[in-house]
């Protein structure tokens, strides 16, 4: 089947009809913008179950996603939108490049959650990019970059407590936006995916990793915290 794109972790199709996408994820993985490759086994099931379930209780609560529905294990339908060239990166502790970038320890609480931005731009390592940067180089208008933050909040507000219950912090993560045909305009969208690939989850107490960081510190354990994700996303909880 003639494919719509190929990025590193997932393929798009085109769905049954126009302005439909199936989206199939893949077990590779990478890091370090594509230096370092290998397979997860069982990671293109996870992260299509976990992100379907999290834009459906996402969806559920308010926050407008591209989501549609599952249509296997490793397949989603969503709608098709036209993505904002950003990174939008929500932080509620101290990790990763931000840890690096100002020099502060990994774990570091944040006073409030912080809202970061990069240019989705591989050539160029994905830099950071300010707000008054994004709007000079018309990836966005100023009522989308308002928009895009007060969703970002609005998941992470939504995604730490649906965490929180089950037993897992959430430290950070990253989402991409898409822009929507409709009869009003154009609507901002939540789009691509949100799963142990994307977000950063420590076990609640003993803080072990449980995301992309085993792989890309060569943890181990990289498959198990994978399926734990995908096991406590899929248990019942009644109060989400
Ligand atoms: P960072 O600390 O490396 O900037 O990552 C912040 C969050 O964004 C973390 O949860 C991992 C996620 N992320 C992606 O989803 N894709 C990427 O390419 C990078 C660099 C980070
Ligand atoms: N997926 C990204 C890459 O391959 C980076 C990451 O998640 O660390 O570059």
């Amino acid at each position: 089947m003639e494919k719509l794109y190929e990025g590193k972790a997932k393929v798009m199709y085109p769905g049954p009809e126009r302005g439909v996408v199936r989206v199939y994820f893949k077990d590779d993985a990478t890091a370090f913008n594509g230096q370092k490759r290998a397979q997860i086994p069982g990671k293109g099931v996870v992260n299509n179950q976990v992100s379907a379930a999290l834009f459906a209780y996402l969806e559920a609560h308010g926050v407008p996603t591209h989501f549609i529905r599952l249509l296997s294990e490793r397949e989603m339908l969503v709608k098709q939108v036209e993505i904002v060239p950003l990174e939008v990166i929500v932080r509620n502790r101290a990790a990763g490049s931000f840890s690096r970038r100002y020099g502060v320890e990994e774990g570091r609480v944040l006073p409030h959650p912080l809202v970061e931005f990069s240019l989705k731009n591989d050539a160029l390592g994905d830099p950071l990019i300010y707000d008054g940067a994004a709007l000079a180089l018309g990836l966005l208008t100023g009522p989308e970059l308002s928009r895009i933050k007060e969703l970002a909040l609005k998941v992470n507000a939504l995604l730490k407590e649906y965490f929180a219950q089950r037993h897992l912090e959430l430290i950070d993560f990253k989402l991409e936006f898409g822009r929507l045909p409709t009869d009003e305009g154009r609507a901002i969208v939540l789009a691509d995916e949100i799963s142990p690939d994307t977000m950063r989850l420590w076990e609640m107490g003993t803080g072990e990793k449980m995301d992309k960081d085993r792989f890309r510190r060569d943890l181990g354990g990289v498959e198990e915290a994978y399926q734990e994700v995908l096991r406590r996303v899929l248990q019942a909880q009644p109060s989400t």
